[in-house]
This record gives C-alpha cells, structure tokens and sequence, in this order.
C-alpha cells in the first residue's frame, strides 16, 4: 500500500482517498509509526500529510531521517513538506508572511510533478506560516508563490517529491493530477486499485476467512450492510441468510426495495421478521425522544436475537457481517478487530453477548467506493445511492407519540417531498431531507369552502459533508412549492408545510 503519515490534519484521510482516486491502494498510520513497522507493511510509497503544528515547536512531530534511506519514496505535503525539507537537510523558517487559502503558484521547472500541460500559474490551496527557502540537496525546485520562495520540490533519481500546499483539496484544482504525476510518474508504481480489483480480492479474503462456515447479515435497508451482505453472498452464496427486521418505522417502498430489487438483483437468501406490531406496542404512549430511542434500538435486539435463535436451530451460524467502513477503523485507532460486535450503528446497536466472529468486508473502504462496489456487483441504484436513513426510523420523526395512523399520514408526505426532490434531480444535492410531523400540533387552514384543523410537517433538507456539521440547503421556491402544494392537497391530515432552516450546529438534521 500507499502508507499516508498522519500528522494530525484533518486532510490525512482524504489524501488517502484521492491517492485511491489515482487507482492506487492507500492507508493512514499515525506518525508516530516506527519507520521499521512502516517497512513491514512494504509500502510502495509514503506520503507525510499536513499537520496542525509548526517545525519548530518544542514536541512537533517530526520525520525519522532513517525513513529517506531505505529506498522509498517520499511524497510530503504542507507540514509534511517541511519536515521532509528539515529532515533532509533543507532549511524550514518563520519568515512572517503567511499564506492561507487560495495562493497563485508559478511553476518554475515543469517536466516531472508539474508537467507541461499545466499552466505556468495555477491556483492552489495554501496553509501555513513556516516556509522552506532552502531545498535540500540534490532537489530542485520546481515551483514558488509569493509566500513561499520552495513551494514544491523534487529529487527524481530518490524518488521524493513535496508540495507546499494541499493538492488533495478541491480547491487545487490541477492537485489530482499532481498526486497522480507523483505515483505513477515519480514513484512508478502501477495503477491497479480498481473496483473490479476490490470485488475479487475481498471475495477472496471472505472465503478464506469463513471456510465452509454460515454467516448472518442483518441488512438495515442503507448502502453498508446492503454492500456488505452482497459480497459475502458472492463469496459464499446461499451459506450466508441475511435478516431484515421491519419494525413498522420505515418509509414508504423500503420494505419491497429490499424484499424485491434487492434479492432480485444478488439471489440472496432474505428472511424478514415482521415485527410491526410489537413495536407499535412497545412505543405507545411515549413521547420523549430518548426514551423512544432506547425501545426501538432493545425491541430492535430482541427481534434480532429470536430470529439469530431461529437460524441457530437449522445450523451453525459462526459469523456476523457487518458493514463498518474504513473511517470508522481509522477514527477508533485502526485496530484490527474481529473480536465480538460492540455496536451496530445501521441496525440500532446490536449488544455485546453475541457470539459471532465478524466478517467485515468494507473496513478498508471508503463510502465512494462502497457505492461503485455496490454498482460493480448489480445493486439496483435506489440503493446504492441511498441517503442515510437513521435505524430509528419514522420513530424519532414523529414529534409526539407514535401511532399507526400518524406512520401512514408521515410516510405519505415523505414519499411526496423524495419523488418531487428526485424527479428535479436534487438527490445528489442535498445529503438528506427528513419530513417531520409535527403530531401535537394542529393549526387552522382552509381547503375548498371549508375550514380545516390539521398537522404542519416541516422539510428539513440538508447539505453536508459528513452529518457531523451541515447546513440547511436552499432548495429551489419552485420545487419548495410543488411539494408544499402536493403535500397539503394529497395527504388529508396535514394542512401546512413549513421549513426548517436551521443549519447544524445548533440545531441536530433529525428533530429527535
Ligand atoms: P443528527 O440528528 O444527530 O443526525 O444530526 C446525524 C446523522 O445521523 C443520522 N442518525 C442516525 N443514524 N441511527 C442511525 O443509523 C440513529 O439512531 C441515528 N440518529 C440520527 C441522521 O439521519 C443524520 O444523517
């Protein structure tokens, strides 16, 4: 692999999915990785990432000198940049001039990062206070800005190479190409990270792992476990039963969606647990959102664990699939678990006394390539391009109790406000839109010559990066119209749509 040297940027991980972009396989380690473990992995090039600190702090993190004599190249980034520069014998400075995002860079010397088609001066994305104004020996320079008098280097004959500011950001626009020039031109290695690629070799890995063994997957109805369970079906075919358990709180079609589309598109062997009523049961005459939350995710284990029980009587069921994704490990510290499950964060936390070894095929994937391989395998795309979906469900969108009849009116406005989002191609736009019945409150309205006292539902789109921060999507009036203007005509209860445009933080993207 591809190692990217984390030095505590937020920008580590996407260096290594833009180094996976140019079809090479990539992974994080912290820095403070020994250059020997770094050797074990036999990496075909390192990359030194950015970082928060400055070279000269006391405690800086700083590159092992040893790292640049064991024949490998070397590719350094902002921070990473600099510390390459330090440890090679280049001088790193404080000069006082700092450059902070977009920065004109002049190419000086084009020919093997910068090659000749790029323009002389392009934009970047800079970042920092420190600057190299000396390259070490034997590297030229092959570009400056105002800030930085060595705004990229490199030494083709070692194979080391560095850049100033972050070509990883889409705010570099030429930075992909140079990532690219970097590891097939510098580094000279060859360009196989496929999805094709991934498919086998994960199938691979799963038949070796699992042997003549039987295998469970609870599938949740999003993209992971929908992914996950389809690799594992392609490895072990029918030795592998996924369990969907329909708990009443989905949205309109998603049950068919798994039931049909899904099986229809891998053969798998599905069984679904209708649980509808028990959790209506369970949830009735509660109110307070945890409270709520709590049900739904025991109720959700309970049914889980019969339906566990159930296939354990016609055979032995060793191992569990899950879809954790690559930046789950890497944010947990990268170990390598197959100990027992913790949490299952799609099915609503699966708890710690099931006994199965995990399976998990997509750990060192990242969500893009999730959805390709999704894609590669025949998944129908309302459910590889799925947007997230909470396990709770329609559960923690119904302000108030939750009743059979207030699932029906929600689940009719909210197939309204998805057709109408998908029909003006907006999916891909807005990271999701909940609809939110506002069950304990009514208003007055009027409809034909008559009066009415109905629900207001509020729409609640959203643009995000990661559902960790977002920010209320300004959605076109015309769009906003249509489905205020279907919602209230077609769905008898409710007689307002309002709009919710909080961005997150203050306020959560679900409204319970
Ligand atoms: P909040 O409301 O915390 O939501 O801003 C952030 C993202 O997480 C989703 N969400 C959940 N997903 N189980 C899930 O699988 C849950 O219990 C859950 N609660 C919220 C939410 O839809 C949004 O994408």
């Amino acid at each position: 692999p591809v190692l990217v040297v984390d030095f505590g940027a937020q920008y580590a991980q996407l260096i290594a999915r833009r180094v996976r972009e140019a079809q090479v396989y990539s992974e994080v380690v912290p820095h403070s990785t020994p250059v020997a473990e770094l050797l074990e992995r036999d990496p075909a090039a390192i990359v030194l990432s950015g970082g928060p600190s400055s070279v000269y702090e006391p405690g800086a993190p700083q590159v092992d000198p040893k790292l640049f004599e064991v024949g490998v190249p070397v590719f350094g980034i902002c921070y990473g940049f600099q510390a390459m520069a330090g440890a090679l014998g280049g001088t790193v400075e404080h000069t006082g001039t700092r450059e902070y995002g977009r920065t004109e860079l002049g190419v000086r010397h084009a020919g093997g990062l910068l090659h000749d088609e790029l323009p002389d001066r392009h934009p970047v994305w800079m970042s920092h206070g420190d600057c190299v104004t000396a390259a070490p020996e034997g590297f030229t320079v092959t570009a400056t800005s105002e800030g930085a008098p060595v705004a990229a280097f490199e030494d083709r004959e070692r194979r080391f190479a560095g850049v100033q500011y972050h070509p990883e950001v889409g705010h570099s626009p030429h930075g992909q190409e140079v990532l690219r020039r970097f590891l097939h031109e510098i580094a000279g290695i060859r360009p196989q990270w496929t999805t094709s690629s991934i498919v086998d070799e994960q199938v691979a890995r799963i038949r070796e792992q699992v042997g003549n063994g039987k295998a469970i997957c609870g599938l949740s109805g999003g993209v992971d476990s929908a992914v996950a369970a389809a690799l594992v079906q392609r490895a072990i075919g029918d030795r592998l039963t996924c369990v969907f358990v329909d708990h009443g709180l989905l949205r309109a079609g998603e049950r068919a969606q798994v039931e049909r589309d899904y099986v229809a598109a891998t053969g798998i062997r599905l069984v679904t647990v209708d649980a509808r009523e028990r959790f209506l049961d369970a949830l009735k005459g509660v109110t307070d959102p945890e409270q709520k939350r709590k049900i739904i995710g025991r109720e959700f284990i309970r049914v889980f664990e019969q339906a566990e029980r159930d296939l354990k009587a016609e055979g032995d069921y060793e191992f569990l699939v899950q879809g954790t994704l690559y930046p789950d490990v890497v944010e947990s510290g990268g170990g390598a678990g197959t100990a027992n499950i913790k949490s299952h964060h799609n099915v609503g936390g699966l708890p710690d006394d099931l006994q199965f070894t995990l399976v998990e095929p997509l750990r060192a994937l990242f969500k893009d390539e999730v959805r390709r391989v999704g894609t590669e395998l025949g998944l129908p795309e309302t459910i590889v391009q799925r947007q997230p979906f909470p396990g709770p469900g329609l559960g923690i969108r119904i302000i108030g109790e939750v009743t059979q009849e207030r699932l029906d009116v929600l689940r009719k406005a909210d197939a309204i406000a998805r057709e109408e989002l998908t029909s003006a191609g907006l999916d891909r736009q807005i990271w999701q839109c909940p609809v939110v019945l506002l069950a304990d409150v009514r208003s007055v309205g009027v409809q034909g010559d008559g009066r009415t006292y109905g629900h207001p539902v509020v729409l609640r789109p959203v643009s995000s990066e990661d559902a960790m921060t977002a920010d209320w999507t300004r959605l076109p009036y015309e769009v906003l119209e249509r489905i205020s203007t279907r919602i209230t005509n077609e769905v008898a209860e409710v007689n307002r749509v309002v709009l919710d445009v909080t961005s997150k933080p203050p306020g959560t993207i679900e409204w319970e």
